[in-house]
């Protein structure tokens, strides 16, 4: 089942997630659609609050699609380490039309659980890197453009809010 995403606005888009506390099939069909929802979209990140469903849950694959191996699911994730600095353009499916360089560290390492409810643990540098904390973000109820510079995101915002009147967000 393909999920609506959610977009800058919805209040569950700023609130804290709450952690999986079990394994479930309702949460393994829900993997699977999250997967099948981010595929579509197409993008290479979705995280369980941009669907409405406010769960310590995301799933990430670089290659969107192409390569079984780079399925990453998180469960409950944390990042435990964090060094160096990287400035990419960033972009976000709930902020769809707006992109904007965001620095971030350069490295994470990330321990969660997998669908099987069992923990790893993941590093990441460059885009892995920048991806994990991008969906970790939305855990916490952040999107990337609260992690710009105060003009920077009163710019986006107001552009949103004119897309918002006009009835085109
Ligand atoms: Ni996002």
């Amino acid at each position: 089942m393909l999920y609506p995403i959610v977009k800058y606005g919805a209040a569950g888009l700023s609130t804290p997630a709450r952690p999986v506390e079990t394994m479930t099939p309702e949460i393994d069909r829900l993997i699977d659609d999250m997967f099948a929802t981010m595929y579509a979209a197409p993008g290479i990140g979705l995280a369980a609050p941009q669907i409405g469903v406010p769960l310590r849950l995301a799933v990430i694959d670089l290659s969107v699609g192409k390569r079984d191996a780079e399925l990453i699911t998180l469960v409950n994730p944390e990042i435990v380490e964090r060094d160096g600095l990287q400035v990419e353009d960033e972009g976000c499916l709930s902020v769809p039309g707006f992109t904007a360089a965001v620095a971030r560290p350069g490295r994470v390492v990330v321990r969660a659980l997998d669908r099987q409810g069992q923990p790893f643990t993941i590093e990441g540098t460059d885009l892995l890197a920048r991806a994990l904390q991008h969906e970790i973000d939305h855990l916490e109820g952040t999107l990337f453009i609260d992690r710009l510079r105060g003009v920077k995101r009163d710019l986006i915002v107001r552009k949103i809010r004119k897309l918002e009147k006009a009835g085109r967000w």
